[in-house]
């Protein structure tokens, strides 16, 4: 029985957080892509984020992959169905999980959600959650990618700049909102600080480990067969069945598009271990070294 290959696919080295939530339930070789050189994506228009994660999708799919996980909020909130209508594998996004884990959870039918400004702009999250039954409120923090990148996790400043933004987002939210959605691939390494500053009663749901679940259980379940076929696709038909529990050993590879020194000593941050194995990729040319 061979291993899934799983390709994740972010804006960056953020993604990490998905990459780690999976890695701890589901073995899998797993390829994960940071488009480094053109991140951030929070800023960028949808048109322009859709056309890089095509980019991505497509080399992570000549790497040949079973199933592609968007690892980035961003991404999944503007152009998840234009990713999802380019792909020839099954796709899963980080929104609809987390939406659906903070509806789980949530008493009173009422969330805050943090996120890049793209992601906010969108709506998906709200949509996703009204859809659930949740009312919401959307709240753009910018601060906290460039803040964790500079690894300021427990930082007095990190924590000022929370207490500000999630002082404005109580103060505009639905009445009883009891659950913070952590829209934003970067936001799980201030967990504990968010913690801290939002009310006890209140639960925070973290979209990484909400998609590490749904993606274990379309393992487990054998449910990588692309949404508009019947038949299981691409490389793993021709290939022994796959196997969420089998005794093989998971395997990491990384491709980002700018510096691979850069993306190690951040990636050692996100993801708690020495990251090796990165190569670099210039979308236009293959892989380079
Ligand atoms: N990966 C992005 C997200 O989850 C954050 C970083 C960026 O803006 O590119 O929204």
């Amino acid at each position: 029985m061979t291993l899934p290959r799983i390709g994740v696919f972010d804006s960056g080295v953020g993604g990490l957080t998905v990459l780690k939530a999976m890695a701890e339930q589901l073995p899998a070789h797993y390829l994960y892509f940071g488009d480094t050189a053109r991140l951030p994506y929070g800023t960028k228009s949808a048109e322009t984020v859709a056309r890089y994660a095509i980019g991505a999708t497509r080399f992570l799919e000549k790497q040949t992959i079973d199933l592609l996980v968007i690892a980035c909020n961003t991404a999944t909130a503007l152009a998840l169905p234009q990713i999802k209508a380019a792909a020839h594998v099954p796709v899963v996004g980080v929104v609809e999980p987390g939406a659906a884990m903070a509806a789980e959870v949530s008493q009173n039918h009422a969330a805050i959600v943090i996120a890049t400004e793209a992601t906010v702009s969108s709506h998906a999250y709200r949509d996703a959650l009204q859809r659930h039954g949740l009312q919401s409120l959307e709240k753009a923090c910018p601060l906290f990618v460039p803040l964790v990148e500079e690894g300021w996790i427990e930082h007095p400043v990190t924590e000022q700049v929370a207490r500000i933004y999630l002082g404005e987002a109580t103060a505009q939210a639905p009445d009883g909102a009891d659950v913070l959605v952590l829209a934003c691939t970067h936001y799980p390494l201030i967990a504990p600080l968010l913690r801290r500053i939002v009310p006890e009663s209140m639960q925070i749901v973290d979209s990484a480990e909400s998609t590490a679940r749904v993606v274990k259980k379309m393992v487990e379940e054998n449910l990588m067969c692309h949404p508009e076929r019947s038949e299981p696709i691409g490389e793993r038909s021709r290939r022994p069945p796959i196997a969420a529990g089998s005794s093989q050993h998971r395997t990491f590879r990384f491709y980002v598009t700018d510096s691979t020194d850069k993306f190690k000593r951040l990636a050692t941050r996100f993801l708690g271990r020495q990251v090796d194995n990165v190569e670099h990729v210039d979308l236009e040319e293959g892989i380079r070294n």
